[in-house]
């Protein structure tokens, strides 16, 4: 387990295309203090700056476990982890919860309690952003400029849900800590 310390959004460091799209993220939702929680790997998403306020977007396709979470508790994680744990992240990014009732366990993950929002966050993480959700939307077939990238990426019309929340506070390793 790495030590975590508090980075302040101006502070935060990382490659944000490599984050995302090759190392991965693990989105959690739900109440780690009542057992009801799930998690699921994601690729897609951003960080930004929405209403002053630092936030992040995360797509849920409707078919996940996940996403019923999601729209019921009002707050979410996303963690990052060390490449060792890349077969955890494959295991969330392929098996359901519905599947695997304790789904982060079968990983090899130890889910633990964040410090400001309900969803957990995990002891191997070596990033965890706290989140309040803050706006949810679901994609909607008339809104694409290119007829081809909704065929392409939503031919069975699996619409993700878009969910943005704002970041109450990011916690990594050095490795996130602009110098
Ligand atoms: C690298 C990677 C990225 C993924 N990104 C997303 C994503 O952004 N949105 C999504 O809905 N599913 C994504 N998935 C698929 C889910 O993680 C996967 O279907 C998972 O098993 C859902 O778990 P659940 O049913 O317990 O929610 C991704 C999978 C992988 C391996």
């Amino acid at each position: 387990m790495s030590q975590l310390d508090v980075i302040a959004f101006e502070k935060f460091n990382t490659k944000i295309f490599e984050l995302w799209a090759k190392d991965w993220l693990l989105l959690s939702s739900g109440d780690y203090s009542a057992g009801r929680y799930n998690m699921m790997t994601v690729g897609w998403g951003s960080f930004g700056v929405l209403w002053r306020k630092p936030f992040v977007m995360a797509l849920v396709r409707p078919q996940r476990y996940t996403l019923p979470f999601m729209n019921e508790f009002d707050s979410f994680t996303l963690c990052a982890f060390p490449e060792q744990y890349r077969s955890a992240l494959n295991f969330c990014g392929s098996k359901s919860g519905r599947d695997y009732p304790d789904k982060a366990k079968e990983a090899g993950l130890t889910a633990v309690a964040s410090g400001m929002v309900k969803a957990p966050s995990y002891e191997e993480a070596e990033l965890v952003i706290e989140c309040r959700k803050t706006y949810a939307s679901v994609m909607e077939e008339k809104s694409f400029m290119d007829p081809a990238t909704a065929k392409e990426f939503y031919p069975d019309g699996d619409w993700h849900h878009i969910y943005f929340g704002e970041i109450l506070e990011i916690r990594g390793t050095e490795k996130y800590l602009a110098k």
